[in-house]
């Protein structure tokens, strides 16, 4: 399906598996908005990558975590460009730390940011979605947010709120023809786990049954797959992209 005519959205779209869907949601024909927090460097190259490609994209800087400001953004973003039809939760931080001594500092940040951020912008972006009775939303979770993982109690707990608002979104709005689903991706190659070290990550190869991480254009895929017409049907599901690591 061709997205032509859509306006899509996408937290954290400067790096990592946000850039990989802005691309591959623009190469769909989407009008792609790259949402980023600080590095206005790496969004401008998001921009250029899907600009060069003969797509269409704008940058749209806004903290997920600071409510009144992602409001204001989306609010005008939709005023200015009459829809916003797609919607990836994407953006997302870590705060690791094991729980004896993890401070509440660390679990405010990683839950406002990765959870609430994402009912924050959900909500904005589902008024639009609800008055053109079509809409998409792709909310990326985490293989943690099933298996738990030591270090990541803050993460793990956002994650998990993720895939439960996912399942009760998609019952909300399915009588709108707007669809919810998440994608929880396993190890991934990103800024996030560059600093895996080289224990962990021969560790991780015994547990990943393919033997790798994964690419963002791994999880890119899943998402095109539920935002295209393939999987206009499909709601309130989870795809997970995390080479066999958790089945
Ligand atoms: N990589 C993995 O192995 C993996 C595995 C499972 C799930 N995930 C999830 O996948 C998503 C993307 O991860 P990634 O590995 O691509 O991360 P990443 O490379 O660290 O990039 C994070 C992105 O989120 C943006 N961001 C962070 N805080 C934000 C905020 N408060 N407001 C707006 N944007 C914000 C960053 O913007 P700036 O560029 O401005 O900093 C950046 O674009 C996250 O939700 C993550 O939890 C990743």
């Amino acid at each position: 399906m061709s997205l032509e005519g859509k306006n899509a959205l996408v937290t954290g779209g400067s790096r990592g598996i946000g850039r990989a869907i802005c691309v591959r949601l623009a190469s769909m024909g989407a009008h792609v908005f790259i949402n980023y927090v600080s590095n206005s460097a790496a969004a401008e190259e998001t921009r250029k990558m899907i600009v060069d490609a003969g797509g269409k994209a704008e940058i749209i800087g806004f903290d997920v975590a600071d409510a009144a400001a992602c409001q204001d953004a989306i609010k005008q973003m939709i005023k200015d460009n009459k829809s916003l039809d797609i919607l990836v939760n994407n953006a997302g931080i870590t705060r690791d730390g094991l729980m004896a001594r993890m401070s509440e500092d660390a679990w405010d940040a990683v839950i406002d940011t990765n959870l609430k951020g994402s009912f924050i912008c959900s909500k904005a972006a589902a008024r639009s979605m609800m008055k053109s009775r079509w809409g998409r939303i792709v909310n990326i979770s985490s293989v943690v947010a099933f298996s738990g993982n030591a270090g990541q109690v803050n993460y793990s707990a956002a994650k998990a709120g993720m895939q439960g608002m996912t399942k009760s979104m998609a019952r909300e709005f399915a009588s709108r023809n707007i669809t919810v689903n998440s994608v929880a991706p396993g190890y991934i190659e990103t800024d996030m786990t560059k600093d895996l070290s080289d224990d962990i990550k021969e560790k991780l190869m015994t547990e990943i049954p393919l033997a790798s991480l994964g690419r963002p254009e791994d999880v890119a895929g899943a998402v095109a797959y539920l935002i295209g017409a393939d999987g206009a049907y499909v709601t309130g599901q989870t795809i997970h992209v995390n080479g066999g690591m958790y089945m």
